[in-house]
């Protein structure tokens, strides 16, 4: 399974980079609208960081402008996957772009329709939000296990990228579940190997070492 960070920060991603099991990037405008530097220029340096995908959102909203943005997008790096909004248009442009070879991240996935069709447009990965379905009373794993079952019932290619985690029990739910990954902020990826009994464990195994 994957693990993304969702970062657009160039200290955070190098961090994790080194802990030694991150898988990609994420990015997003809010996280963009953090970072000072232009876009082409800060994927470039997140390239030079991660071995794996790097996410990078479309501005634009009509299909031919996507397209245009994309292709813009993708021949910054070949680590880079164009992430387009699930819409009429964002699953016109998927097509066109799967045509010509550009990988496509399907984003704001809400149901499993919509990740059924981002699937038939040929997205590389698709990311359901969970803990904004949480939010309305929906079940962001709910919708995740249909999605699943879906890509397993028609042997669609395209990878469940879990996005909009807030907690470690939701990063464990979807690798339950079987996902292809999950995308996760640095607060979260953090807290991913940590319990407090480990750090009571920890602290008894520095106290047992014999005196010398
Ligand atoms: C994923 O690719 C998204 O950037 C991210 O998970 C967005 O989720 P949020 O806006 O709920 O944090």
């Amino acid at each position: 399974m994957q693990l993304f960070l969702d970062s657009a920060s160039l200290d955070e991603i190098r961090a994790a980079s080194e802990l030694g099991f991150l898988d990609g990037v994420t990015i997003n405008p809010a996280l963009l609208a953090q970072q000072s530097r232009p876009l082409d220029q800060l994927v470039q340096e997140i390239c030079a960081l991660v071995a794996g995908p790097v996410c990078v959102p479309v501005r634009h909203q009509r299909d031919a402008d996507i397209v245009k943005e994309a292709r813009t997008l993708a021949e910054l790096h070949d680590q880079v996957i164009v992430k387009i909004p699930i819409h009429e248009d964002g699953l016109r442009a998927m097509g066109r772009l799967h045509s010509e070879g550009i990988r496509t991240h399907a984003t704001l996935c809400c149901t499993a329709t919509q990740a059924l069709l981002a699937a038939k447009c040929g997205a590389y990965y698709v990311s359901p939000f969970v803990a904004r379905l949480d939010a309305i009373g929906s079940s962001g794993a709910d919708v995740v296990l249909q999605i699943l079952e879906i890509y397993d019932n028609f042997e669609f290619d395209t990878r469940v990228m879990v996005a909009s985690i807030r907690n470690t029990l939701q990063v464990q739910e979807a690798a339950v579940l079987g996902v292809d990954g999950c995308t996760i902020s640095w607060a979260v990826m953090r807290q991913l190997h940590q319990h407090p009994l480990s750090d009571t464990l920890q602290q008894n195994y520095m106290a047992d070492w014999p005196r010398s």
